[in-house]
């Protein structure tokens, strides 16, 4: 996106991904776009298909004790709404859309390095298919993931780090199911928590909270469903249909930020910066924004020379994302079980989301963060 947006304003970059096309596009990931990151979609041009595959979802479902709750977002936040889009989707259009402007993309690129970050010309080395390429930039934009390099790069003691670990993770399939409900459901139950998401009219997403360690070995098919079944059925006799897995994988759950998200001319957008557990399904929208943060500010410097917005970009990057931390983190205490918590933690747990889908201004907060601010 970052490309893409300086592309639109005439600034040349050149894409350096280590890993292969195909892995990026298949990889399934979250699937929760804000509205801000809906409306820089169509900003940017690349929301053809979106507009056409995307499913607006103006509520949320929260279960527990046995029922469904409805909280109707649009109606606490001014229309605003959440649209369901995969990740991977997002970045196959992101490709395409990069391909007709004719600029360098580079997959599967090895010995990636940056260096002389604080000078005004930092350098970028990789090697793609056996050529070697040393490139002096104006900017480095690390947009390369938690494990990436470019925050690995900076000296530690121009950074401080702030993090937090949870005890457990989220075991995710992917069912040829149709959903049985038109919105999410995230639920609470005494065996844990359980997400009930979707990709398509035939797709079903669906996630069960396990251990960070969890053996997917252990888990078939048929203990998948009976524990997501356990988890989210209703009193009324509501449950998501079951349907072939076509894909598993474990998600571990971590918060983390880095302050601040520069170093010299090294500029660190999304994962590389930050993470939040994927309860509330802040990570793209959080990137999204950080790279149309970036892309302002660059455009302000290359169209004028002023640094003003530059030098901005971490403590508005830093705002948004400790706003998305402490609401991810609260998400993510409310609907899971952890390990030592006795009965009175799950009466407490079940009286807040008593408190949430009955007070409207408990509704408002929880709305107007999950659909999300708009991009500054
Ligand atoms: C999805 C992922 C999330 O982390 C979330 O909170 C909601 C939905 C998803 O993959 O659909």
């Amino acid at each position: 996106m970052l490309g893409h947006l300086l592309h639109l304003a005439g600034i040349d970059s050149v894409i350096v991904e280590n890993r292969s096309e195909e892995h990026v596009v298949e990889r399934v990931r979250a699937g929760v776009l804000e509205q801000g990151t809906v409306d820089l979609m169509r900003d940017a041009g690349v929301d053809e298909r979106l507009r056409r595959e995307g499913m607006r979802h103006e509520g949320i479902h929260v279960r527990f004790a046995g029922q469904r709750h409805r909280v109707h977002m649009a109606e606490f936040t001014g229309g605003r709404a959440i649209t369901i889009y995969g990740q991977n989707e997002v970045v196959k259009d992101l490709i395409a859309a990069r391909r007709t402007t004719g600029r360098p993309l580079y997959f599967e690129a090895s010995e990636v390095s940056v260096d002389d970050l604080d000078t005004g010309s930092p350098r970028l080395r990789f090697v793609h298919a056996g050529d070697r390429h040393d490139i002096r930039c104006a900017f480095i934009a690390g947009c390369d993931g938690f494990h990436g390099v470019c925050r690995q790069s900076i000296p530690p003691s121009h950074v401080a780090v702030y993090e937090r670990e949870y005890p457990f993770a989220w075991l995710g399939i992917l069912a040829q199911a149709a959903p049985a409900s038109d919105e999410l459901v995230y639920s609470l139950s005494e065996r844990g928590f359980a997400l009930f998401s979707m990709r398509s009219t035939t797709v079903t997403r669906l996630y069960l909270q396990c251990a960070p360690d969890e053996d997917l070995n252990e888990w078939s098919d048929d203990r998948i469903w009976s524990e997501l079944v356990a988890r989210l059925r209703t009193d009324d006799g509501w449950q998501p249909n079951v349907g072939a897995i076509v894909q598993k994988g474990v998600t571990p759950m971590r918060s983390f930020v880095v302050e601040p998200m520069h170093y010299g001319r090294l500029f660190l957008a999304g994962d590389a910066a930050h993470i939040v557990p994927p309860t509330g399904a802040k990570g793209l929208n959080l990137a999204m924004a950080d790279v149309r943060r970036l892309s302002t500010a660059l455009q302000a410097f290359f169209a004028t020379g002023r640094e003003a917005e530059l030098d901005e970009y971490s403590a508005r990057g830093a705002r948004r994302t400790w706003r998305a931390q402490r609401f991810s983190w609260w998400m993510t205490s409310m609907l899971h079980k952890q390990e030592g918590d006795n009965p009175f933690d799950y009466r407490r747990q079940l009286a807040e989301l008593d408190y949430l889908v009955s007070s409207t201004a408990a509704m408002t907060s929880l709305s107007e963060n999950y659909v999300g601010t708009p991009f500054d």
